[in-house]
């Protein structure tokens, strides 16, 4: 039986990645766990986001038999990725991280726009990786918790007019701080990745970057180095969408699963 890959985000924002590499890669079998039972990660320490990943990745395991987990969200990646490789050895772990490097690399201004949640701008991952290129930029890094809970809650629901209403709100905030890149630093920001390019491209300078192709890239890579394929031959993907907590299947998560070859599955507890 060929083994699923497993992404994992607090809700919805790991769907767009995990559509990257499906439509990329047809023939392996994916399961999106959206561990709404805990959402939001961001507002959360690091030690409760290792936590909560932790037990969940637990039962994971014994239900699903992953060949790879991926972090499709910045919040669990930047607090939990270093000790999850180290709880669970035996599998491989893609993290999702802000674009700053590439990002830095393309600055003029030396001013980087991160935006993402609470926990993953005061990570200091962010710094670190400043730091180590040693370009001297600065990173201006703003929280939208409230961008997070649209996308969670209203995104099935906002007109053109909403989104655009609160993207340009902070692309506004950005460009008043002269950044001339904007790293989208949270998962859920790739929802809303056509409006925000709209709204960047009134401005000339300012340019997005998003890590959603790079993630696609090191799974495919991993895949490949560690023999874990799903041979066409083998290929009957049977794709899943676990939801955590006790919500019902309404209209929110049947939008979201009509993605191709989605199964809706709830599981309350794994
Ligand atoms: N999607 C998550 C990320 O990339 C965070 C959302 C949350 O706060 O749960 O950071």
């Amino acid at each position: 039986m060929p083994k699923p890959i497993v992404f994992i985000d607090s809700g919805i924002g790991g769907l767009p990645y995990c559509k990257d590499f499906m439509g990329k890669n047809p023939q392996e079998e994916i399961c999106f766990i959206a561990d709404r039972q805990n959402f939001p990660y961001g507002p959360r320490s690091k030690d409760e986001v290792t936590n909560i990943l932790i037990s969940l990745i637990e039962k994971i395991l014994i239900t699903f038999e992953p060949k790879i987990i991926v972090l499709a969200c910045n919040t669990a990646t930047v607090s939990a990725l270093v000790p999850l490789r180290k709880h669970f050895p035996g599998i491989p772990f893609v993290g999702t991280v802000p674009a700053i490097k590439p990002a830095a690399a393309a600055s003029k201004t030396g001013k980087i726009g991160l935006l993402g949640t609470e926990r993953t701008i005061e990570d200091p991952y962010n710094q670190e990786i400043i730091n180590n290129i040693g370009t001297g930029c600065e990173i201006i890094a703003i929280a939208a918790p409230d961008l997070v809970e649209f996308v969670e809650h209203r995104l099935e629901k906002a007109d053109g007019a909403e989104k655009e209403k609160i993207v340009k709100k902070y692309i506004d905030l950005f460009r008043a701080k002269n950044a001339d890149t904007l790293v989208l630093g949270c998962t859920h920001f790739l929802h809303l990745i056509d409006e925000f390019r709209r709204e960047a491209s009134f401005i000339p300078t300012l340019m997005i970057f998003e890590s959603m192709d790079g993630i696609t890239k090191r799974i495919e890579y991993l895949l490949n180095e560690n023999n874990l394929r799903t041979g066409e031959e083998n290929a009957k993907p049977s794709h899943k969408l676990i939801v955590t907590g006790n919500e019902k299947p309404d209209s929110y998560w049947i939008f979201h699963a009509q993605m191709p070859g989605f199964r809706l599955s709830l599981l309350c507890d794994i």
